[in-house]
């Protein structure tokens, strides 16, 4: 399990040094009301009080502990500082690895500071270390750069994290920039136009019990009658790569003070691992706001990465901004006018995106970066709409070269990602110089799409790929279905939640698999028997629950369970080769094991054999790894009349053990 290295950090009476100093600073300083324009004051940087450095550009004052690079305040407008400055200098704003194989967390203090760039406009500084094998710490070189810039309400903040050919190996599993807010002021937490919510302090949480997932607590102790009997679990609040772009917190006004908003805004998703449906924790109980680079949250182990000796790696986190805004004293409705003024600052940040402030040169400007276009079609010979079809809003993306699919595993490279227009058309830009291969896939087909060709990006290509044609896997007509081909169980019954068991942030129609408790649900409703899906008569918005839990048969033990698929057929072919297109969107320490007519057989006639760690019914994903299984079904399995599929989930590591399909299909032989 994960335990805390101890850092370098300062003791604890520089540590109070420290914040005498930041408090004589603010005395010093009055405050000013500058609007953002040019005549916004210069870029003020101070360096000459022992172990800190503060920057100030009339807006924010960002005071950095020196050398470790570690933010220890951010003052502004009526805040001295919006980080929870009672807790120690390594634990307010802070980058962090889970490294090696026990798990140990490193947080990357630096021991250098460097002015990179100084002018009136902007500054730019690192905070750097390098790896030497005296050391015991993370392999890795790491140079944590921030931005602070003329008129401008926040930071901008990325990492360059090298290994050199002679490092040794190792494995990391999770990579992190976390911001720890004061929780006297900050209770407000906005992740999206509905997922919004008054957050229990992390005092509330701690009086609270746990429930049976250890990261959920029901929150029972608060005099906040909203939050009485809600459940708080951070897994909750959790977002793909492809949307995890601004969340953040409020401070609501107190005093004269304004409201204040605390954001997090990632313009491009580039440098996440794993692919644009890769989940991601993002704002929780602390009040705790993280970009999160890299975890194994929804995939498990098979996401881990292992760095080899000999193999240098180098890597750019970000650039992230952490942005800043407030609202009027006499705004009524301090929240809304926050969250849009935050939406539309990430809109400026997608704009200027890749940015061309930057002066690192492990960071290329748009100029050092490539684009490729092309159209992707689908060809699908027993779809009744036609043999070739537009692949309509497909996700097309360009990742480190690999087998199709593997992107969803790749934890080391850069990841590009766009989705294609109704004629399949796409344009990826601003892709860095790299080797990669293109992949896709496409809403409504199974499968994965790889182009068997390596491309290379050098500045200023513009690669047109022209038609590129997708042959999802396909081998006869369908005969029946069950879901919609879409890597997500989002389409089958989802339960509603035990009353007991609410989180009103999950109230919107489109989060409801995200309440906790649902997996129990299950027994509720199959109390005595399992699952039967009549094809035909079923209907699997109704009658497919979206995850193949365990079942309750007493208050403390569980059954595995098997759902069984009725189909008739008034013509079997029994030199005929049927398919089974058996698709998973999620499985935990799972075996799916398929039997045709007799659930008696002692071998099945299918098993994936143990797959899977992602958690994600835990865990409240819809999804974890997408994994496609065709199964080929010799005729004589079968007969005519009625059949019957059973799916057979023998494993049981407790509550959470299952998986979630995607999708099922029997398919009859070719004609
Ligand atoms: C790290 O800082 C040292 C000392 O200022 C400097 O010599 C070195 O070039 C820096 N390394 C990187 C990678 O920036
Ligand atoms: C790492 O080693 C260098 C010398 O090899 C030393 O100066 C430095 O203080 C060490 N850093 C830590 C964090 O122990
Ligand atoms: C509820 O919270 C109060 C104040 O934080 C604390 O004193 C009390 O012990 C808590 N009660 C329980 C049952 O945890
Ligand atoms: C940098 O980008 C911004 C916005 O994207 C643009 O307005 C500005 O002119 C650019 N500056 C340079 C030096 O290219
Ligand atoms: C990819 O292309 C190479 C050479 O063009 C060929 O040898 C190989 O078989 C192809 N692989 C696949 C999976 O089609
Ligand atoms: C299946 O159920 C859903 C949700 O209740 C409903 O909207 C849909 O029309 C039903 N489909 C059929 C074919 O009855
Ligand atoms: C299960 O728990 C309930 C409530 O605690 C109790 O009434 C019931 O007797 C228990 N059932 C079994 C089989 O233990």
């Amino acid at each position: 399990m994960a335990k805390v290295a101890k850092g370098n950090h300062l003791n604890q009476s520089a540590f109070w040094l420290i914040l005498i100093i930041e408090f004589l600073l603010l005395l010093s300083i009055s405050s000013r009301e500058i609007p953002p324009t040019d005549n916004s004051p210069p870029v003020r940087l101070e360096t000459s009080h022992p172990g800190i450095v503060i920057v100030d550009n009339g807006l924010v004052q960002v005071t950095f502990e020196n050398p470790t690079g570690n933010l220890l305040g951010i003052r502004y407008k009526g805040i001295d500082n919006v980080f929870q400055w009672r807790n120690k200098p390594h634990n307010r704003g802070y980058w962090d690895v889970v490294w090696g194989d026990d798990g140990v967390f490193d947080e990357m203090e630096t021991e250098h500071f460097n002015v990179i760039t100084q002018t009136d406009d902007i500054l730019e500084i690192s905070f750097n270390r390098t790896w030497t094998s005296e050391n015991w710490s993370v392999p890795l070189n790491v140079d944590k750069r921030y931005i602070i810039r003329r008129g401008v309400p926040g930071i901008h903040a990325y990492a360059i994290l090298e290994r050199q050919e002679n490092f040794p190996s190792t494995h990391m599993s999770q990579l992190r920039l976390v911001f720890k807010l004061l929780g006297d002021r900050f209770h407000h937490m906005a992740l999206s136009d509905t997922r919004q919510t008054i957050m229990p302090t992390e005092q509330e949480r701690k009086n609270s019990p746990t429930l049976e997932m250890k990261e959920a607590s029901l929150i029972t102790n608060t005099t906040n009658p909203e939050l009485k009997g809600q459940v708080d679990d951070k897994y909750q609040f959790s977002y793909e790569n492809k949307d995890n772009k601004l969340h953040g917190w409020i401070a609501d006004s107190e005093n004269e003070n304004p409201a204040v908003g605390f954001w997090i805004i990632t313009p491009s998703n580039e440098f996440r691992i794993g692919g644009p449906h890769k989940q991601e924790l993002t704002s929780h109980v602390g009040p705790t706001a993280m970009v999160v680079f890299a975890s194994g949250h929804y995939v498990g182990k098979d996401i881990d990465t292992y760095f080899e000796q000999g193999k240098p790696w180098k890597k750019v986190l970000g650039p992230v901004f952490i942005y800043l805004n407030s609202a009027s004293t006499k705004d009524s409705d301090s929240h809304k006018t926050l969250w849009g003024d935050a939406k539309r600052q990430l809109r400026d940040e997608i704009e200027s995106w890749p940015y061309n402030f930057t002066r690192s040169d492990d960071f290329p400007s748009a100029e050092g970066r490539g684009n490729v276009r092309g159209q992707l079609i689908v060809r699908d010979r027993y779809m009744e709409t036609g043999l070739i079809m537009p692949a309509g809003s497909a996700y097309v993306g360009l990742a480190p070269p690999g087998e199709a699919g593997s992107w969803q595993r790749d934890a080391k490279g850069y990841q590009f990602w766009t989705q294609a227009d109704e004629h399949g058309r796409f344009e990826i830009n601003h892709v860095r110089p790299e080797d990669y291969n293109l992949y896709a896939w496409v809403p409504g087909f199974i499968g994965d799409y790889r182009l068997n060709l390596t491309i290379t990006i050098q500045p200023g290509n513009k690669i047109d790929l022209g038609s590129l044609i997708y042959d999802p896997p396909r081998n006869g007509p369908t005969l029946w279905e069950i879901g919609i081909p879409d890597r997500k169980a989002a389409e089958f019954f989802i339960p509603d939640p035990y009353p007991t068991r609410m989180n009103r942030i999950c109230k919107d129609p489109a989060d409801r698999y995200r309440q906790y408790g649902l997996w129990d649900r299950y027994t509720d409703l199959y109390p005595d028997g399992d699952l039967v899906y009549t094809v035909g008569k079923s209907n699997y918005s109704q009658d497919w629950f979206f995850a193949h839990v365990l079942r309750r048969v007493d208050n403390n033990t569980r059954v595995p369970t098997t759902w069984q698929i009725r189909f008739n057929l008034d013509n079997v072919q029994m030199r005929g080769l049927y398919t089974l297109q058996l698709v998973v969107a999620s499985a935990a320490s799972s075996d799916v094991q398929v039997r045709f007519n007799d659930p008696f057989s002692h071998r099945p006639h299918f098993t994936t054999h143990r797959i899977g760690w992602d958690n994600a019914i835990a865990r409240h994903g819809i999804h974890g790894l997408y994994r496609l299984y065709s199964i080929v079904v010799p005729g004589f399995r079968l007969r005519y009349g009625e059949n019957t599929i059973f799916l057979t989930q023998p494993r049981n590591f407790g509550t959470f053990t299952g998986v979630m399909y995607d999708y099922i299909r029997l398919e009859g032989p070719a004609f």
